[in-house]
């Protein structure tokens, strides 16, 4: 099966609004420059992300509408529950409303102010909630990892020598280290077993806890399975549970490898730290059995889990990246490679040599791209990182292209390459963006901007 046979056929449509390149400047006008604050109808192509956008199945559909609404005990949990303790090994499961509720919840009972949190990578939401407890994250990411040309197949490995040091030598308390898997800051690149072993020898040298934060395991999985000798020959189910088996607990966005719209979990080993973590989330988010999700939401992630392990879709997804990717590589537009999980992270520094950093050319790229075609996409740089508390510059400053599941078509990618190959014609008269409203770490959410020429 390669990217060129999807592994489903299309059963419901739904029209791409059509705008003109006015609507479109008017837009960004309106929204100060931030697509964010885009409203979706003038939106052709959204790319912004690839959280909660995905098609469901009609088998998710289904079980959908079987679902079990009861307040507590619903036999849709007991589904959801079977599942996750299926996929992780892990036996106590907590449902979330979404990914982040899941790290405040955990965070708020584990971490303390002054606290340190070593990760490869930790997406912007958990950063934020780690920083709102007081803590510090300390991103430390395999060194091939910031050569975003380099051809390194596990670029969202952690660096364990410095993981090692820092446990070592740490005069902060480190709660927990944390492992992105794939990497999504870092381009959605995959981490290789071999490496979650590494870095779980040393937490358990350090009695320092490990969790992972699993929101694309199974991308993970089948990222692995293309690129690392030692999983020949393994199920993505298996490869993923190597991983889990590892780890004293996890955090999932079900928005991403759930396949769902909404939802997440957080499943771990400790009973005793679960009752903790249950009495905040019955005060903030839910009763343990529904954590602020509806039944037919954990019916639909119960089947999305297992869709998302199925090696012929994996393909399939992994193949629509590949595809993206190469076709811009052609086109001589820089992406990070070798090409992630779920995005095609364009290397937008290297495209727009002539803004600086805090100029922003990833934003200054996805306006472009927006203006061009109404495609929307995102900045994954310094308008997204260095917002916050002792802001590290990231190492490059790139736009992402984030491909929904079992959305789009060869023919959509196709008319997303195009578009950004007649933009890169024209790269040198792209202006930078100066932020005239917005701070903070979530700055990117909510910011206004206006352009200044470069
Ligand atoms: N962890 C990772 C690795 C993520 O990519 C995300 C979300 C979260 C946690 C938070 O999950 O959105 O369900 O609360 N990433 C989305 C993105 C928003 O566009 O990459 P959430």
């Amino acid at each position: 099966m390669n990217s060129t046979c999807p592994p489903f056929r299309i059963k419901v449509v739904e029209p791409i609004p059509v705008t003109t390149r006015e609507i479109r400047e008017a837009a960004l006008q309106q929204a100060g420059y931030n697509l964010f604050r885009v409203p979706a109808q003038k939106v052709g192509i959204d790319l912004l992300t690839d959280s909660g956008t995905g098609a469901m199945s009609a088998a998710q559909w289904a079980h959908a509408f079987e679902a079990d609404e009861a307040y507590a005990g619903a036999q849709s949990f007991q589904r959801f529950e079977r599942t996750v303790r299926a996929i992780t090994g892990m036996e106590q499961v907590l449902p979330v409303h979404q990914g982040r509720a899941g790290e405040r919840i955990v965070f708020e009972v584990v971490v303390r102010e002054g606290d340190l949190v070593p990760s490869n990578h930790a997406f912007d939401t958990t950063r934020a909630n780690l920083e709102r407890r007081g803590a510090r994250v300390i991103d430390i990411p395999h060194p091939s990892s910031r050569d975003p040309l380099a051809p390194a197949p596990f670029k969202g490995d952690i660096d364990l020598e410095r993981l090692e040091e820092i446990l070592r030598t740490s005069t902060s308390r480190i709660p927990l280290v944390l492992i992105t898997v794939t990497d999504n800051t870092g381009g959605g690149q995959p981490v290789q077993p071999s490496n979650v072993v590494a870095a779980a020898r040393l937490c358990k040298q350090h009695g320092i806890p490990m969790w992972i934060d699993a929101a694309r395991f199974a991308e993970n999985a089948g990222l692995v399975l293309e690129r690392d000798p030692e999983s020949r020959g393994r199920s993505p189910r298996e490869i993923a549970r190597q991983i889990f088996d590892l780890a004293d607990g996890a955090l999932m966005s079900c928005k991403k490898d759930g396949m769902a719209n909404i939802g997440g979990f957080v499943a771990l080993r400790s009973r005793e730290l679960y009752e903790r973590l249950a009495e905040v989330t019955i005060a903030t988010e839910g009763f343990v059995t529904y954590g602020g999700l509806a039944g037919r939401d954990l019916d639909a992630i119960a089947t999305g889990l297992e869709e998302a392990l199925d090696p012929g879709y994996l393909t399939h997804r992994l193949g629509q990246v590949r595809h993206l990717h190469a076709s811009l590589t052609a086109l001589g537009i820089p992406c990070v490679t070798p090409p992630g999980g779920h995005a095609v992270f364009v290397d937008a520094g290297a495209l727009l040599p002539h803004i600086p950093a805090d100029r922003f050319p990833g934003h200054s790229l996805a306006l472009e791209l927006y203006r061009e075609a109404g495609i929307r996409s995102c900045e994954i740089g310094t308008l997204m990182f260095c917002g916050g508390k002792d802001p590290k510059p990231p190492d490059s400053e790139l736009l992402r292209l984030a491909l929904p599941r079992r959305v789009y078509e060869t023919a959509h990618l196709d008319y997303v390459a195009a578009a950004l190959g007649r933009i890169r014609g024209r790269a040198r008269e792209l202006p930078g963006y100066r932020i005239l409203e917005g701070h903070g770490p979530l700055r990117h959410f909510t910011a206004r901007l206006e352009p200044v020429p470069a």
